[in-house]
């Protein structure tokens, strides 16, 4: 390489954001599509456990990283029953599930899941129904899930196969509520009142619990920002993080933009981080409240009818998107860019795990495989340990017709103490062009690397399937060398590098 690389990145040891949450690398079961049914439950799969779920999925949640999980929902949870989904299997009704027109059966529940994220080994984040649903069914759900034996919901759970509490910390007020397809949809007013009065009575079950309350829906609902702002001025002092939810997509053939999907979900956060803080201002607070990106991903909405376009159903398949490499690229920036916010947001859960809009899918009775995406996302969440390093970056940048100029490369990284270890994720967001650049590593004592690895589109649209589950894999890099510290190389166009040294 000569002259001045193109992008110019200085990391620092002394300069971190904050320790890697864990909970960053969280997902998402709903009751959607084949997600639960078909998806991490199908008792007559061959790898199936003796409560229905299958092996191969459970194997590739725990492959892929996975730390914490929400459920039910989603838009299912706002209509939702939770007193459907316990005890015997035989004996729980059938229902319509008018969030996604579909017949439940509900023979995956409260107890289910649990068990499934202890074989899993991730932490269950549940959410309670604030659409159809109040304080007392929270209240009652809560006291199922955590109270020792010796009232009724607690006796219930004993009954139904679990003498311990579950101890689950981790709860969501409700979901989208600003959405008119929301079932039980309110106003921001609405919505802070009972969220404020559900999270008072809670605390009072189990002082324990962690609480979100539901940001707005999306970036572009008329609601965003000043629902955050209403919904604090109730629920400030009474919850631990406020949610929010983005999903991307290319539009048009517009792959420019696509690509700095990335820049858009930076300015999310900002935006929220200030909305919070003035909030928090206001109230003369000293607490400050996280972010709980609770879903996020890229996810076609083209391709999806609708809700109101479908008929009632059981199961049927639903947004199951294929992902290329330039998806998993676009994923691999989003992470990247949730890392780099590590000290605001604590808990991030891409939506969703398995068939819907996921890293996993499968086949009814058939193999399981990994998406494009899911490797970028397994890859950081097993190699993005210790803290998160702020980045000093000078990159030239490029024209997009959605969010103006962007640069060219993004950057995140994180430094181990405990085994000396510096990994350096990079992202190409131009289509079509090869970037050069350097990263300097002040103060980390970085002699080799490691590891190396790129995903690039080189073939745009190759997706991974049942039939051919590794055509978009990432490939040993050789286009990057660490020498005296500093990283020099070049990144393929539209592509996502790691670079681990030590
Ligand atoms: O993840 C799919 C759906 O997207 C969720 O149910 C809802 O919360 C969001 O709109």
């Amino acid at each position: 390489m000569t002259g001045r690389p193109a992008a110019r990145i200085v990391l620092d040891g002394a300069y971190r954001v904050a320790p890697v949450p864990r909970r960053l690398f969280g997902s998402f079961v709903e009751h959607m599509g084949r997600c639960v049914y078909g998806g991490i439950y199908e008792p007559e799969h061959p790898t199936a456990d003796d409560d229905g779920f299958r092996g191969d999925v459970v194997d590739l949640a725990r492959e892929l990283g996975v730390s914490v999980v929400r459920y039910p929902g989603g838009n299912f949870v706002s209509g939702y029953d939770w007193r459907d989904g316990i005890g015997p299997r035989a004996e729980r009704p059938t229902r319509l599930d008018r969030a996604w027109k579909t017949i439940e059966s509900n023979q995956v529940g409260t107890d289910d899941f649990l068990r499934w994220a202890g074989a899993a080994g991730v932490e269950p984040m549940l959410a309670v129904n604030l659409g159809t649903a109040g304080v007392q069914e929270a209240c009652d759900l809560l006291e199922y899930c955590n109270r020792p034996a010796g009232t009724e919901w607690a006796d219930l759970r004993v009954k139904n196969g679990s003498p311990d509490p579950y101890g689950v910390r981790l709860w969501c007020l409700g979901n989208e509520m600003d959405g008119r397809w929301q079932i039980g949809h309110k106003t921001a007013a609405e919505y802070g009142r009972i969220a404020a009065e559900t999270a008072r009575a809670m605390r009072r079950v189990d002082r324990n619990v962690e609480l979100v309350a539901a940001g707005s829906s999306k970036p572009t609902m008329p609601t965003f920002g000043s629902w955050e702002s209403v919904v604090l001025e109730h629920t400030y002092d009474l919850v631990d993080h406020v949610s929010l939810h983005a999903y991307y997509e290319e539009l048009d053939g517009d792959r420019t933009s696509f690509l700095a999907s990335a820049v858009q979900m930076d300015a999310m956060i900002r935006a929220v981080v200030a909305t919070t803080d003035s909030v928090g201002a206001r109230l003369r607070s000293r607490k400050r409240l996280t972010l709980s990106f609770d879903e996020w991903n890229v996810w076609y909405e083209q391709h999806f009818p609708g809700e109101d376009a479908l008929d009632y159903v059981p199961h049927r398949p639903l947004i199951e998107d294929d992902y290329s490499a330039v998806d998993a690229v676009v994923v691999a920036d989003l992470l990247m860019t949730l890392l780099g916010h590590a000290d605001r947001v604590t808990i991030a859960c891409q939506a969703q795990l398995v068939n819907v809009i996921a890293p996993i899918r499968t086949e009814p009775g058939g193999p399981a495989w990994r998406q494009a995406t899911f490797h970028p996302f397994a890859l950081i969440a097993r190699h993005a340990r210790g803290e998160v390093l702020l980045p000093a970056v000078t990159s030239s940048g490029h024209r997009t017709e959605k969010y103006g100029d962007v640069a060219t490369v993004s950057v995140a990284a994180t430094h181990d103490e405990g085994t000396g270890e510096t990994v350096v994720f990079l992202v190409n967001r131009s289509p079509d062009r090869a970037t050069s650049v350097e990263v300097a590593l002040r103060d980390l004592s970085a002699k080799r690397i490691v590891e190396h690895v790129v995903l690039a589109a080189e073939e745009p649209d190759a997706v991974n399937s049942a039939a051919a589950p590794d055509r978009v894999l990432p490939r040993r890099g050789q286009d990057l060398h660490l020498d005296d510290g500093v990283i020099r190389g070049e990144l393929p166009p539209c592509s996502w590098s790691m670079v681990r040294t030590s």
